[in-house]
């Protein structure tokens, strides 16, 4: 079948609106009708090439969408399901996955790549095998995906809402509940409020922090943390340093997670600054594979016995916390809706990332057409 979809064929370069080719789903393998699409900040560093992804790529990891075949094999998800999919895949057998560890699932290895284990590619095109980011490609009215990064949720939850489970909510919810480990009275900075940070406000505030403390340089991101439970907001670290200080009486925030577009050394070394003895810095936010984004004084991290954590996908297991998350989300504990800031259409994906880029939107999200 056709389907219409957004490719990066050069880093630097424009992402592109093509008509592709799907192969229908083999063993293990679902075909999707994606009816939403969030735009994370991760599928532009794949257009920028700060993230080096193989080439061509369809774009997208935040989805959902409708199930409306299944390949030989399958039995987590049947035609009419609603799912959300799972950036990382998760085998369910890997040490990874057989430890409550889904997100390091061992399938994750080929999500810049973009194909299914085979390897397989079944987008195909002008310019012959197209990848899909994060072997999804959410950015296409269609998708093929395996079972594995499908995650069936209840019908009757709004996936326009739902599908910022995908990827934005539990990657900054977990880095603040599971990564960060905050706890009731805890005093937490999250440096950087885009669709991750503001989650990793909801979660810190959820997990029953004292302070929760925004950094972003713009004001309509100060905003929105403090309307989903952020206590205080500043535009600069240097600001936010000096309150935490005086609200911890100079002990110093429990954790930092940093959840800028771009992460620097500057901005862990100020995570760094931010916590106290025996605090924790999450490292959430991205950058070029090795560029070298921690420079620190390891002897303060010894004597202060400061940790410093990498948080893929919130340390999340997708089958299990996309469905409590979305419990959650019903229950009025997490807010979706009141973080999505606009519409487009999969045309427009390219105006979404400029609006992204110039700091308007917490979340944009693509509404599918077929
Ligand atoms: N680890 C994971 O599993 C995972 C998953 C998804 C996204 N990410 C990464 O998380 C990062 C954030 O993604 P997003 O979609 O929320 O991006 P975003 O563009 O929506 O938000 C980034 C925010 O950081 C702010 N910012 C920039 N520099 C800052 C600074 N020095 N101090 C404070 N704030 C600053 C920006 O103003 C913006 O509001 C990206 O690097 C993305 O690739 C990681
Ligand atoms: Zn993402
Ligand atoms: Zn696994």
């Amino acid at each position: 079948m056709k389907t219409k979809a957004a490719v990066v064929y050069e880093p630097g370069k424009r992402i592109e609106i093509e008509e592709l080719d799907l192969d229908g789903p083999k063993d293990g393998e679902v075909l999707i009708r994606y009816t939403y699409a969030g735009l994370c900040h991760s599928d532009l560093h794949v257009v920028t090439g700060d993230l080096e992804a193989r080439m061509p790529i369809v774009l997208g990891h935040e989805g959902a969408g409708i199930v409306e075949e299944v390949g030989p094999g399958v039995t987590r998800v049947a035609p009419g399901d609603h799912v959300v999919c799972s950036f990382i895949p998760n085998c369910g057998v890997c040490r990874y996955c057989a430890t409550g560890r889904q997100s390091i699932c061992d399938w994750g290895a080929t999500i810049l790549e973009g194909y299914l284990p085979g390897p397989r590619f079944p987008l195909t095109g002008p310019r012959g095998e197209y990848g899909a980011t994060c072997m999804l490609g959410t950015f296409s009215q269609y998708g093929v995906i395996h079972q594995n990064s499908a995650v069936k949720v209840d019908d009757d939850l709004p996936l326009d809402k739902a599908v910022l489970v995908g990827c934005g909510v539990p990657t900054g919810w977990g880095s603040a509940v599971y990564t960060a480990k905050v706890t009731p009275g805890d005093t937490v900075a999250v440096f950087g409020i885009g669709g991750i940070g503001i989650n990793a406000v909801q979660g810190a505030r959820y997990a029953g922090a004292k302070n929760v403390v925004a950094i972003d340089p713009l004001e309509n991101k100060r905003e929105k943390a403090m309307e989903l439970g952020a206590t205080h907001a500043f535009a600069t670290a240097d600001e936010a340093q000096a309150a935490i200080t005086e609200m911890t009486r100079g002990q110093g925030a429990d954790s930092a997670i940093l959840t800028v577009d771009l992460m620097t050394a500057e901005v862990v070394a100020a995570g760094f600054n931010a916590i106290g003895k025996g605090g924790v810095v999450v490292v959430t936010g991205l950058n070029k594979l090795m560029e070298p984004t921690i420079q620190l004084p390891g002897s303060i991290l010894t004597l202060f016995r400061k940790d410093i954590k990498g948080s893929l996908f919130g340390d999340c297991n997708p089958t299990y916390d996309i469905p409590k998350i979305l419990g959650l989300y019903q229950a009025g504990d997490i807010k979706l809706d009141e973080i999505i800031t606009r519409t487009y259409t999969l045309d427009q994906v390219n105006e979404g990332y400029d609006d992204l880029l110039a700091g308007k939107n917490v979340r944009g999200i693509i509404v599918h057409e077929h």
